[in-house]
């Protein structure tokens, strides 16, 4: 029977994620909820396993050839910096052979042929499909069309509209586990803050949906009152019965948090002149970090703005280079899983590396 796209996509987020899933594990990964907690500890250990055999020639040389039979897709019609460039190379890393499209003016949507055309194109010549598209639904629109066409070719969403960021997700959990890693209870337990726009923010929609996986957080949002979080996000914290609180001064809590999470305005959604809005109280400056626990971090998905002052990159707690640079070891784990080359790699590591 013909899929109707239309009809999947209104379904509930928790009621479309089987469409996603072969043989047990992630196909297609469109959203954040797709994560375990089992497969988020698997990836972390992966990225870090990778990472690690990456470090000698003789290790590189072994990863360059351990998907050289594969090809990948970046199609980013939205501009990127970071997870395109770090999705480039964790497939340089792994021997995948790439191309992209960025500019749409190049390929046929520019003769008026559709973006959902153009995926179907990339499918005949494409091993994984990875994308950012400024549409919502449009990473899950084109994963309907791939099980539609029986097309065994993976989407991978790299930031849907302001809804969904799932890698970004990911690689925020593994720069939380990686700074966590002192803490006998690892980061459950801890106090998160979201600071700025929490409404458009789709790396802050995705990345609580994971922190929720984890035991006891606290978590408190920080913004403007006209950029509070979504009513969908509050359901889904209240549907999880995670602790959080929303408020509009970051003093009253910087003492306490183990991690802030600053984010831009992201006024290129706006509808509402956003540009009139304050947003001097929701920079994170020097002064506001010296009253930061001194283990805390300060994470930013970045590009950042004034909101991020930067003279915080000189103080230890600056975790937002980091995480970027853990972003390209994480989808290179990924990528790693979706090719089911998860074992090949972790044999090599035992093999070569633990004595
Ligand atoms: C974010 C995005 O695109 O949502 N950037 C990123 O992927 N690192 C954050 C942003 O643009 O503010």
């Amino acid at each position: 029977m013909p899929y109707s796209y239309d009809n999947l996509i209104s379904l509930p987020t928790r009621e479309k994620l089987t469409h996603f899933i072969r043989n047990e594990k992630i196909f297609h990964l469109i959203f954040a909820e797709q994560f375990s907690r089992e497969l988020l500890d698997r990836l972390c250990r992966l990225a870090t396993t990778l990472r690690g055999i990456a470090k000698s020639k003789e290790g590189l040389k072994f990863l360059n050839n351990l998907l050289s039979h594969k090809s990948c897709m970046l199609f980013f019609t939205q501009p990127s910096t970071r997870t395109y460039l770090s999705f480039v190379r964790a497939c340089q890393f792994l021997g995948i052979n790439y191309a992209e499209v960025r500019d749409i003016n190049t390929s046929s949507i520019f003769k008026g042929e559709t973006d959902t055309d153009s995926v179907r194109t990339f499918s005949s010549y494409f091993d994984i499909i990875i994308m950012r598209h400024h549409k919502s639904g449009f990473a899950e629109k084109t994963a309907f069309m791939m099980n539609s066409i029986n097309r065994s070719i993976p989407i991978v969403s790299g930031g849907a509209g302001q809804d969904e960021h799932p890698t970004q997700a990911l690689l925020d959990i593994y720069t939380l586990s990686r700074s966590f890693e002192w803490r006998p209870d690892f980061f459950n337990n801890i106090h998160m803050a979201f600071m700025g726009d929490v409404s458009r923010g789709r790396t802050v929609q995705s990345l609580v949906k994971l922190l929720c996986l984890y035991d006891n957080i606290k978590i408190s949002f920080v913004s403007p009152k006209q950029l509070t979080i979504p009513k969908k996000l509050k359901n889904f914290l209240d549907r999880t019965r995670t602790t959080y609180q929303e408020l509009n001064d970051i003093k009253e809590i910087i003492g306490d948090i183990d991690a802030v999470y600053v984010t831009r305005i992201q006024d290129e959604y706006d509808t509402n002149e956003s540009s009139k809005i304050d947003y001097t109280p929701f920079h994170l400056t020097v002064n506001l970090v010296k009253k930061m626990k001194k283990r805390s971090i300060v994470m930013h998905p970045l590009p950042r703005r004034e909101e991020l002052d930067p003279q915080i990159d000189f103080d230890s707690r600056a975790m937002y280079w980091r995480q970027e640079r853990n972003g390209m070891w994480i989808r290179a784990a990924l990528i790693s899983y979706l090719f089911n080359a998860e074992s090949s790699i972790l044999d090599y590591y035992t093999q070569n590396y633990s004595y």
